[in-house]
């Protein structure tokens, strides 16, 4: 299933493939259901997640785990993108997950991008998190300038769910799900990094040789809001899922056959 090590406090599975990391990660959710079905889970767009949602609808709909009483958090939204529309995260989550489960849509938030006070709204979705009593279960992908929802460098480890603006290279990266990069909206609604590290439980999956970089400044790097994904070094209880080629910066023996302890400090 991979190899499982622990770097700098942080648990670290490396699985030989995506779909195996994919697999490995969707596991974890169903555990979170099953365990606790009325747990609130956070959730996660853009090209990572999307293995690992497959995976949970097929679980689900071979009856292997439930949302039906569980309560979904997603971390960021465009703003000025109608929730109908095409590239808004509310239209990911309903056309790769939400309409495939068997969640009540109602028990579904994110971010409103047309919110007409967004500062009132952001606090009203923190407030929302908490009245839920706070997410059990944090999926994450990361960027590769080290973001972690659209926490971009410079963003402290206090920041609650605000308005920010994107960083150039983000907004490039995005590019490939809209026709042009002048279509990527510059500014986005997310959680910050207190709300994200808030969360009981918190995986985050990367895969490909291009999350290199920002999987070892995650893990290997200074803690620092250069890197935001380090500050889930600040985290009691997180899971990094790789594939090998995501891991291949770590120096991981992943031609071991039984899993590995490994500290790195
Ligand atoms: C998405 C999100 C972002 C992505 C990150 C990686 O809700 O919060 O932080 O996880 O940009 O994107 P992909 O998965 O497309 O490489």
């Amino acid at each position: 299933m991979g190899v499982s090590t622990t770097i700098n406090g942080i648990s670290v599975l490396v699985c030989d493939t995506a779909e195996a990391a994919s697999e490995a990660t969707a596991k974890l959710i169903a555990n979170q259901l099953n365990a606790n079905p009325r747990c609130v889970l956070g959730l996660a767009t853009g090209g990572t997640p999307l293995m690992t949602y497959q995976s949970l609808i097929a679980m689900n709909q071979s009856g292997q785990c439930s949302f039906q009483n569980a309560t979904t958090f997603n971390l960021d939204e465009y703003v000025g993108l109608a929730a109908d529309h095409p590239q808004s995260y509310r239209s990911f989550m309903n056309d790769n997950l939400f309409s495939k489960i068997d969640v009540p849509i109602e028990q579904t938030y994110v971010p409103d991008g047309l919110a007409d006070n967004i500062a009132e709204h952001c606090s009203q979705y923190e407030a929302m998190i908490d009245r839920h009593g706070g997410i059990d279960l944090q999926l994450l992908g990361i960027g590769h300038n080290g973001h972690i929802a659209f926490n971009e460098p410079g963003s402290d480890s206090q920041t609650k769910t605000r308005l920010v603006d994107l960083a150039g290279n983000t907004i490039e990266q995005n590019a490939r799900f809209f026709s042009s990069a002048d279509e990527v909206p510059r500014q986005a609604i997310t959680m910050g990094i207190a709300t994200i590290l808030k969360a009981k439980q918190i995986v985050l999956l990367a895969m490909g040789s291009g999350k290199v970089d920002a999987v070892n400044a995650m893990l290997l790097g200074e803690v620092s809001a250069d890197v935001p994904a380090s500050f889930l070094r600040e985290h009691p209880a997180v899971t990094v899922v790789l594939d090998r080629d995501a891991a291949a910066g770590l120096g991981i023996d992943t031609t071991r056959k039984m899993p590995t302890e490994q500290q790195t400090t």
